[in-house]
């Protein structure tokens, strides 16, 4: 089995050093850097939104991976990728119109994705298959980092393992939430190509070392 890509969420990072913060997400050997943008509406839970974006941007040259909980995306998505951000992905059920917001990702020149939480119709994002670069699959509700991996999501992650096969595209599947240097290797055998890891990076006593075990 090949290596798969890490990347550390800053949400379990130091908000009043996150330029320090990603830039030892890099020293530490993870592939991306995952931030997680939350409006209180979407989700019960702020964080922050284009200008953390911005501000991190000069602190390090891996992809910044943004995550999107926000209702009405494509009034923003523009605006995350003047930000800096090389992948912005959304919850499609938060969107009027998840197309045009693809698209509009698109025709910046950035990579696009759709999120889907455990419980969420995969219809959603079959529709798109054409035109996403990753999909994204919650192994939690979205709101928090640090919760357990719900187990129910392995189905997930086959059933888009597959999909992803069939379509000949080269498409990313990101697992996003819940992984530990425990359970990292079966997300691995089932197709995950990018493992999102929060807690199981900034809490480890050797973060260079939970990044490399995750990363198999
Ligand atoms: C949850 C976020 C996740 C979270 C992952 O709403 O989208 O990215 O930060 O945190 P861990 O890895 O701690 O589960
Ligand atoms: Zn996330």
């Amino acid at each position: 089995m090949s290596r798969v890509l890490v990347a550390p969420s800053i949400l379990s990072g130091d908000f009043a050093k996150m330029g320090e913060t990603v830039a030892n997400v890099e020293r530490w050997g993870a592939d991306l850097v995952h931030c997680d943008v939350m409006d209180g509406v979407f989700v019960p839970n702020i964080t922050f939104g284009m200008p953390m974006i911005k501000a991190i941007r000069p602190y390090t040259k891996l992809p910044l991976d943004v995550h999107l909980m926000i209702t009405e995306p494509e009034k923003y998505v523009e605006r995350f990728c003047d930000a800096g951000a090389d992948y912005v992905t959304f919850h499609p059920e938060a969107s009027k119109d998840a197309r045009d917001a693809l698209l509009k990702i698109k025709a910046k020149g950035v990579k696009c994705g759709l999120v889907v939480n455990p419980d969420k119709d995969f219809s959603l994002v079959e529709d798109y298959m054409d035109l996403v670069d990753m999909i994204v699959l919650m192994g939690v509700f979205p709101g928090f980092g640090g919760q357990s991996y719900i187990e129910s999501v392995s189905d997930n992650i086959a059933f888009f393992a597959k999909k992803i096969k069939e379509s000949g595209r080269n498409i990313l599947l990101e697992l996003d939430g819940g992984v530990t240097q425990q359970n990292a290797e079966k997300f691995r055998s089932l197709g995950i190509t990018v493992l999102v890891a929060g807690s199981a990076t900034f809490k480890a006593e050797d973060p260079a070392q939970a990044i490399k075990v995750i990363g198999g």
